[in-house]
């Protein structure tokens, strides 16, 4: 059998025509003589009505009216229908069409006394702790439908670009960012290790000396492994055969942050190319977020509208202008240089040298320039060993692009393409070479000029939904001290 979705049964003309309406009921109003419904079924935000007339009921064959009526009582808020009827025009405002019911079966209840979202409003503080229900609601089933599209332009735009889609691995061996920030995979058994520390304890031997417990060389791989924190060096491999390539998968850090910005399990997209130097990729950069923001607005129309009335008011507006101006670019020294004058608003006060806060970020987005503001040469301390190093030796080719309500949203850089440069690089972060023989073979056969960035996949979502957490845009958020679903 062939099932419509209500999206297309709602655009459909009212002419008397017969319609199967699959969904879970939102809500049910009875009266004396009418009973109305309105059904969901997530193919879009609007639900659909259907209307049964008690005086009109005794007209149609008295059975049908008798069994609607008993499959009505069981019918409460989640239950899962199957109904059918003709699509009349609605008479109701705010929808064209609606479904004078003829037939109705429950396919599940939601007993009203249970059933967690029984009743509307609930926090979204709350709706985190039933996640495998919170897709039911009007935010969260927009969000899905959001997060679905906005993956859809990701592939899109780099596919009209000749951009090759490259899956990179979950499991690595190297730790990108340098940052430490990772979760290990193993397969050895920790609690016996610690039981055999205890064992060597009690024999007088040293206990604390990890190296003689720990033996990678046991270990699933042989050596000890994370989950990747970016699938960029990989990617470097095929920019540097392949020229265009972009991955967009899961990244895991272990960073101990609860904020309303961090998650432990996110997902980026990660282009990297051959031939393009730092102001490329800060044009590309730039091209794509306002690509994804063109996509949102026109595609995503009725998700967007609710987004802009319910959860962020003149969020059309904002993502409509940001979308039609240039965004800003400043070099990190002048950015410091605007922060330094305003110094007595932050509580962390910028200099030459610090990380940006995200109070800094805010105030060069949202007070001063009033739109996304692309920061680049970076001091080399505060990033990450794979950035080309400027000729003043104290800065590398990053970026960092910068959005109101956000601060950061994409990180990218030039990358080192001198062998030697990065070398030393390497040894000056006290990173082991010999864990990166084949990165540094990229620039010993073959080396070109490259670059790449990361977006970050949740913020973004995050920028044009205008909900207020990360974990209010993924399905199945993890972050320290929950990892429930
Ligand atoms: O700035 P990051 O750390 O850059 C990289 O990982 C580079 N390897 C990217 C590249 O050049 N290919 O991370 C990139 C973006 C950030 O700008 C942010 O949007 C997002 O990833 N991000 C996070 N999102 C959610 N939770 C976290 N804990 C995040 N950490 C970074
Ligand atoms: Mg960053």
């Amino acid at each position: 059998m062939k099932i419509t979705l209500i999206k297309d049964i709602l655009v459909s003309e009212p002419d008397g025509r017969t319609v199967h309406v699959y969904g879970w009921v939102r809500t049910k109003r009875d009266s004396k003589n009418l009973c109305f419904i309105q059904v969901n079924d997530g193919s879009c935000f609007a639900s659909i009505q259907l209307t049964f007339d008690r005086e009109a009921a005794p007209a149609q064959s008295a059975a049908s009216g008798t069994d609607i009526e008993n499959e009505l009582k069981k019918i409460s808020t989640g239950a899962s229908v199957h109904a059918e009827g003709k699509l009349i025009p609605s008479p109701a405002s705010g929808q064209a069409v609606e479904v004078a019911l003829e037939r109705l079966e429950v396919l599940g209840e939601a007993p009203a006394e249970t059933y967690p979202l029984q009743k509307k409003g609930h926090s979204f503080e709350f709706l985190r702790e039933i996640a495998h229900l919170r897709p039911r609601t009007n935010a969260f089933g927009a969000v899905a439908r959001m997060r679905n599209q906005m993956a859809f332009a990701v592939h899109t735009f780099f596919q009209e670009r000749s951009f090759n889609y490259v899956h990179t691995p979950i499991i690595t061996a190297s730790d990108t960012e340098g940052a430490g920030e990772m979760f290990q995979v193993t397969t050895l058994d920790l609690a016996a290790i610690a039981e055999r520390g205890i064992k060597a304890g009690a024999k007088g031997m040293n206990p604390n000396k990890a190296a003689d417990l720990v033996d990678y060389t046991k270990d699933f791989f042989g050596k000890s492994t994370n989950l990747t924190v970016s699938g960029q060096l990989e990617a470097e491999t095929f920019a540097t055969a392949l020229s265009r390539v972009y991955t967009f998968g899961p990244t895991f850090r272990a960073e101990n942050s609860n904020t309303p910005r961090h998650l432990a399990e996110f997902w980026m997209i990660e282009p990297e190319m051959a031939f393009f130097d730092l102001d490329d990729n800060m044009d590309l950069a730039e091209d794509f977020i306002k690509y994804l923001l063109n996509w949102a607005l026109t595609k995503c129309a009725d998700d967007m509208a609710f987004f802009n009335e319910r959860i962020q008011k003149g969020l059309i507006d904002t993502l409509t202008q940001v979308a039609s101006s240039d965004f800003k670019r400043i070099s990190y020294t002048q950015a410091v240089e605007e922060l330094e004058k305003n110094n007595e608003r932050f509580e962390f006060k910028a200099y030459w040298g610090c990380d940006l806060q995200t109070e800094h970020e805010r105030f060069l987005t949202e007070q001063l320039y009033k739109k996304p503001v692309m920061v680049y040469d970076y001091p080399k301390n505060i990033k990450a060993f794979y950035m080309k190093l400027n000729d003043d030796g104290k800065t590398v080719r990053a970026v960092d692009v910068l959005v109101p309500g956000i601060g950061e949203i994409i990180g990218g850089s030039q990358r080192e393409e001198n062998y030697d440069k990065l070398l030393t690089r390497i040894r000056e972060m006290n990173l082991n070479p010999e864990d990166y023989q084949w990165y540094l073979d990229l620039r010993k056969y073959g080396t070109v000029v490259h670059s790449g960035f990361g977006l970050g996949f949740e913020r973004l979502l995050r920028y044009v939904t205008g909900m207020a957490n990360l974990r209010d845009v993924i399905p199945f958020p993890r972050t320290p001290k929950s990892a429930d679903f």
